[in-house]
């Protein structure tokens, strides 16, 4: 087996190579890597030129087995194949599959359905084509009287008759070793782009009286290769489009297919409602039952069965069973929520294990927190993790209660079944069953609005409440402090 990948790209205009670009979460030779190992080849050889390193690199960490050949000067895709005969075992006989590393749609079955019309019918070369109502760019497939191939002839090397063959070549075929290794011997630069075809192989066979056939399939999206950037656009929505469907017979109820972007690798349970807006990345995995989105983004998530996650972005974490996230939350890397706990609105958190049941209701800050089981965090609080020199950890204990808008200042425990009051500023340890309270006491100053607000509506209203009213006895008022303190 043996992908190309030596190629420029130079209409993707980027400095990433083209192979590299991605559609569906993987790299354009990562999903032909994929569909290539699908056969189970023996060998697999990735030949790479363009970016060598680069390319190379990420061959090798997605597929350690892989072969990585080099290109030398001599442009086309016969030289490329011969460099990649190079690395694979010397005088290796049977069936040699070759296939492009930017053709990203094409699925293992059809490259098993090409060897095995390649064995049935004995041919020397089997070559996947397709018909197009626009051919121009392709090479064209003249075929002989008894509907063998006779050659492929590209665009630039085409006479006016062959331009107007609407069967082009998909350029993924099955060859007989021996035959490839002996024709690429004979083929030469000779033609418009001075390259060495991998297509006058053909010719040369027929030349030797060897079968050539064509492998004709109707999915044309499976043959079509990334040239430019709408191309990668266009074939990452279809991508997509084949993804969302794989999932909705999987059992997803997906609302809005056409707003909806799931990665390759991504798994969803059945009953799972996913709705519109929606992006699901990477490795994730959504359990059965939930319900996510809309306006959500979902990046190597684990999300347990019948949780909630609503306009969230969350990336490298865990939902637990029936837990609730969302509206408006933030789940960064290393967030971790037990089952039926709840991070809530305007909530972010990050390297923070939030136990079962535990609550995390309200515009909060969780960095770098362990809460315990059935713990509720007020809202608004802040843990402070950061001194501006070292980041701290804080503990909270099993069903303890942060009042709201307090800032705990880490590194810090709070002990199980302990209380933190509203507005706490928590800057040494609470033990079981303690009430940390670090605010100031409330003064209330009777007089206060009449002597420094006279005359506002504030003034008016507080007249109007303090005057007595005759069918009621007098308004009270709270507690108030004995002394007049202006200030
Ligand atoms: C090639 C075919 C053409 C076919 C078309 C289908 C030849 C001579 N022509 O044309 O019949 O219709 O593909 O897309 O084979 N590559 C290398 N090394 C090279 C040149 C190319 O590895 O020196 C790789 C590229 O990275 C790419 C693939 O081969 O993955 C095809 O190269 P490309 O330049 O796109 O071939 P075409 O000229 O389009
Ligand atoms: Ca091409």
């Amino acid at each position: 087996m043996i992908v190309l990948a030596a190629g420029e790209g130079t209409r993707m205009k980027s400095t990433t190579p083209k192979v590299l670009h991605t559609i569906g979460g993987r790299s354009l030779v990562a999903h032909a890597i994929r569909a290539a190992r699908g056969t189970n080849p023996q060998h697999l050889a990735v030949v790479v030129r363009h970016e060598r390193d680069r390319v190379a690199e990420h061959v090798s960490q997605l597929d350690p087995d892989a072969l990585v050949a080099d290109q030398d000067d001599v442009k086309g895709t016969g030289r490329a194949v011969e460099c990649a005969l190079e690395v694979l075992p010397p005088g290796l006989s049977g069936t040699v599959v070759v296939t492009y590393g930017d053709v990203p749609l094409l699925t293992s079955e059809t490259l098993q359905g090409l060897v095995a019309e390649h064995h049935a019918s004995g041919n020397a070369v089997t070559l996947i084509t397709a018909t197009i109502e626009n051919p121009t760019g392709y090479g064209r497939v003249v075929r002989d009287a008894d509907g063998a191939v006779a050659a492929i002839v590209e665009q630039k090397d085409a006479d006016e008759q062959q331009r107007a063959i609407c069967e082009v070549n998909s350029g993924l075929y099955a060859f007989d070793a021996a035959v490839l290794r002996e024709a690429l011997a004979d083929v030469g630069t000779d033609n418009a782009q001075g390259e060495k075809y991998l297509t006058d192989v053909i010719a040369i066979a027929r030349g030797r009286g060897l079968s050539v056939r064509a492998h004709l399939v109707a999915d044309l999206w499976q043959t079509e290769g990334v040239n430019d950037k709408v191309q990668l656009a266009r074939l990452g929505a279809e991508l997509n489009r084949r993804i969302v469907e794989q999932a909705m017979r999987e059992g997803a109820i997906v609302i809005d297919p056409a707003t909806t972007w799931l990665d390759a690798d991504v798994t969803i349970g059945p009953d799972t409602v996913v709705h519109p807006g929606t992006q699901i990345h990477g490795a994730s995995t959504i359990g059965r039952d939930c319900t996510i989105g809309p306006d959500t983004t979902l990046t190597d998530v684990e999300v347990g069965d019948g949780a909630s996650v609503v306009r969230t972005q969350a990336e490298l974490a865990e939902i637990g069973p029936r837990a609730d996230v969302g509206p408006f939350s933030y789940l960064r890397p290393g967030t971790r929520l037990g089952a039926d706990g709840k991070i809530g609105g305007f909530v972010e958190t990050k390297n923070a294990d939030i136990g079962e049941g535990a609550k995390v209701p309200h515009l909060t800050y969780c960095g770098d927190a362990t809460i315990g089981a059935g713990a509720n965090i007020g809202a608004g609080t802040i843990f402070a993790n950061y001194d501006g020199v070292t980041k701290g950890r804080t503990n909270v204990g099993a069903h303890s209660f942060v009042g709201s808008n307090s800032v705990i200042v880490a590194p810090r425990t709070i002990a199980d079944g302990a209380y933190v009051a509203a507005g706490s500023a928590v800057v040494s340890d609470v033990g079981p069953g303690q009430l940390a309270v670090t605010r100031a006491q409330q003064r209330n100053v009777d007089g206060w609005v009449a002597r420094r607000r006279a005359g506002t509506r504030t003034d008016e209203a507080a007249q109007a409440a303090l005057a007595p009213t005759p069918d009621a006895s007098p308004t009270t008022t709270p507690k108030t402090e004995t002394k007049d303190a202006r200030r």
